[in-house]
């Protein structure tokens, strides 16, 4: 929502943004498998997708493309896809291009990463405005590009539900501790 006067913009921008710390947000984002029926608002998700926009990708290529879902009878569809039932008010894939992503002199590509940190980011930006969403990679490609019309040059690289949390799962538990996960100075 714009303002007329610059200082309450600014304000508004100091409250929207100031819901909670990073490390919060990161200590506590689950991944949620049963939503509200409760819709989501428009300047929520628009507010989501300005920050995944910001998400670095490798060279700054950018080589990726959201599909937002809101209607029934698609999320209808992309569960005949899933392995899983999602009943949310909101699906999104996460799509990228490898032909437009960046190549190592090796030959490794880097679609997939810069899609993954794409979709950290909508999970993180999403907790932080009160959503819930859930990494899902469980389904059959071809089928979603078909009832996505998703191009065909594109992958689909992940999915999310999106909408109100129906569960409380608490904070992240059940990681690998530091020291079977950290190296100093040498493996
Ligand atoms: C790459 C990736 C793929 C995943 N695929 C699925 C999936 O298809 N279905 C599902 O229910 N959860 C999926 N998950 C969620 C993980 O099971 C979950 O992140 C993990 O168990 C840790 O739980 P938390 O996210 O609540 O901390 C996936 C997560 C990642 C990062």
């Amino acid at each position: 929502m714009i303002f007329r006067y610059p200082f309450i913009n600014r304000l508004s921008k100091i409250i929207w943004c100031s819901f909670l710390d990073l490390f919060t947000v990161i200590e506590n984002r689950r991944s949620i498998r049963k939503y509200k029926q409760k819709s989501v608002d428009k300047e929520k998700i628009v507010k989501i997708f300005e920050t995944t926009r910001l998400s670095p990708s490798a060279m700054n290529l950018q080589p990726y493309g959201f599909v937002i879902i809101s209607k029934n009878n698609v999320i209808k569809e992309i569960n005949s896809a899933c392995n899983q039932i999602w009943d949310a008010p909101i699906m999104i894939a996460v799509c990228a291009f490898p032909n437009q992503a960046w190549v190592r002199d090796d030959g490794e590509e880097y679609w997939k990463a810069d899609a993954a940190i794409a979709m950290s980011n909508i999970s993180l930006a999403a907790y932080n405005l009160g959503l819930g969403t859930c990494w899902i990679v469980a389904f059959n490609e071809e089928k979603i590009k078909k009832i996505l019309g998703v191009d065909s040059k594109a992958r689909v690289v992940a999915m999310t539900p999106l909408g109100y949390p129906a569960e409380n799962k608490g904070p992240v538990t059940k990681r690998k501790t530091l020291d079977e996960l950290v190296h100093y100075d040498k493996w």
